[in-house]
């Protein structure tokens, strides 16, 4: 087995290099801390306070009517734990009942009222109502009172964004079928809209905004339903233009590495993150989730693909990630009736079946770290269960590295067409030897391809 890269990765490193880190891993099942289950926070928006990030997005495992908006929070944009519901199906208030569409929640607080305030897109399934609804909540995370829905200005409104001015006006960003987009102020307290601020005669679906230095960058996606296309953005000094012309930010062809905008996080003085959504049509709740650092040059904007990549947002800077040591399950140890299958898609052709189920089949790797730290592991397995009305297909696995046990998410791929997923796990390891078990959780666990192990940087 190969080794934690040490010494030739020391040299690679950063003066004053990190110790320790955990990576953002775009495309892989993302499992919360403390619910075993791959983040259910699509059409996301991320809202920032005293230090903590809310990610606050509609839960999916149903297919795509309303279950819920939920609200996960994290320190580090990497280890997310579920908070609670902001909204959940409600049968006695027509917006929120059976077979209604909510989609891309986004909270802002206004800090004249003290409220935070909820703003969703509001549809029947037919999409027709093409209405903004309102929201309001005394804790960022808590239950929101929901306050109803209304054509802003009578226009037709659909996927939304919203954003706020340093001096605490905040626009809402919508999408008009009839028309196109716009940019419109909210009333101060933001619970109605006030006036067009902006409008373009161009569809940017799912509108996302940020600001830096002085400039306004605004993104959207075009009409192509669930599937990705080319995303494109605009720049402009003053909101209500002139706006320079709309234009792609990933390279032509990647349809925006198969996501669509959903949000846009300033990252410290100059730097954002780009936030999308891989949306899987026939499996919503397994939908990826596409963060990538992007790269602001004055009008310029561009994105480029990293598998990994580390931010830290105190001091508003990232990095890419590190080369990651492979470990494959059939070299690994396997014990309780845990075996070999074959498999195309796999590296090695080979991978590691019958984890779990009743006579507890496990799979243990045995990596060698060269000191003591933080390391996100990437599992790339295949899980070809069936997706119901009520499941994304999902099994669960007890990741155990070095004794500490927990609980991962390994989504249905039967959408990938025979090719590996891949589902991360946050955790630390020791220097010297790390037992890393796969055991299953309840039933059966998914099938193992290889671990991915990064090079830990271990000072100088
Ligand atoms: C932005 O443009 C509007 C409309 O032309 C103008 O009224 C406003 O003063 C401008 N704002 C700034 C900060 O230049
Ligand atoms: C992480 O990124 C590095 C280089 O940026 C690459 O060598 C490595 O294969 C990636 N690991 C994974 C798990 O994608």
């Amino acid at each position: 087995m190969t080794p934690i890269l040490t010494t030739a990765l020391t040299g690679l490193l950063l003066a004053g290099g990190v110790l320790a880190k955990h990576d953002i891993v775009p495309g892989a099942a993302w499992t919360a801390s403390n619910t075993g289950r791959h983040i259910q926070a699509h059409g996301h928006g991320i809202t920032y306070e005293d230090g903590v990030y809310y990610m606050i997005g509609e839960e999916k495992s149903e297919g795509s009517s309303f279950q819920a908006v939920n609200c996960y929070s994290s320190t580090n944009l990497v280890d997310w734990d579920f908070v609670g519901n902001l909204i959940s199906r409600d049968d006695s208030e027509p917006d929120l009942g059976p077979n209604r569409i909510i989609e891309r929640p986004k909270v802002l607080k206004n800090d004249q009222t003290g409220k935070y305030v909820l703003f969703l897109h509001v549809d029947s399934s037919d999409y027709k109502d093409a209405r903004v609804g309102w929201g309001t909540g005394d804790t960022i995370c808590g239950e929101y009172n929901y306050l109803g829905s209304s054509r802003p200005l009578g226009k037709q409104s659909r996927d939304i964004g919203v954003f706020k001015e340093e001096d605490g006006t905040a626009y809402l960003l919508t999408e008009d079928r009839e028309y196109g987009t716009r940019i419109m102020r909210l009333s101060e307290d933001y619970l109605s809209v006030e006036e067009i601020t902006m409008e373009w005669e161009y569809f940017a679906e799912s509108p996302a905004m940020v600001k830096r230095g002085g400039t306004y960058y605004i993104f959207g996606s075009h009409l192509t339903g669930w599937n990705p296309n080319d995303n494109v953005y605009s720049t402009a000094q003053n909101l209500s233009g002139p706006w320079t012309e709309w234009t792609e930010f990933a390279p032509v062809g990647t349809n925006t590495y198969s996501s669509q905008v959903s949000f846009v996080l300033p990252l410290g003085d100059d730097n954002a993150i780009y936030m999308g959504d891989r949306w899987f049509p026939n499996n919503l709740g397994a939908s990826e989730y596409i963060w990538l650092p992007l790269q602001i040059d004055g009008n310029t904007v561009r994105l480029d693909w990293y598998d990994n990549w580390s931010v830290d947002m105190e001091a508003g800077t990232w990095q890419p990630g590190f080369p990651y040591a492979e470990y494959e399950a059939e070299a690994a140890e396997l014990s309780n009736e845990a075996r070999l299958l074959d498999c195309g898609g796999c590296s090695g052709s080979q991978m590691v079946g019958y984890i779990g189920g009743p006579q507890g089949g496990t799979v243990s790797f045995d990596v060698e770290a060269a000191c003591d730290g933080d390391v996100t592991l990437v599992l790339k397995y295949r899980n070809g269960d069936k997706v119901t009305t009520t499941t994304f297909g999902a099994r669960n696995a007890i990741v155990s590295v070095g004794g500490v046990e927990q609980t991962v998410d390994f989504p249905s791929t039967r959408h990938k067409g025979g090719q590996t997923a891949e589902s991360v796990v946050q955790t630390a390891v020791k220097e010297g030897s790390n037992i890393v078990a796969v055991s299953g959780a309840d039933g059966w666990g998914p099938d193992l391809d290889v671990l991915l192990v990064p090079g830990l940087s271990c000072g100088s």
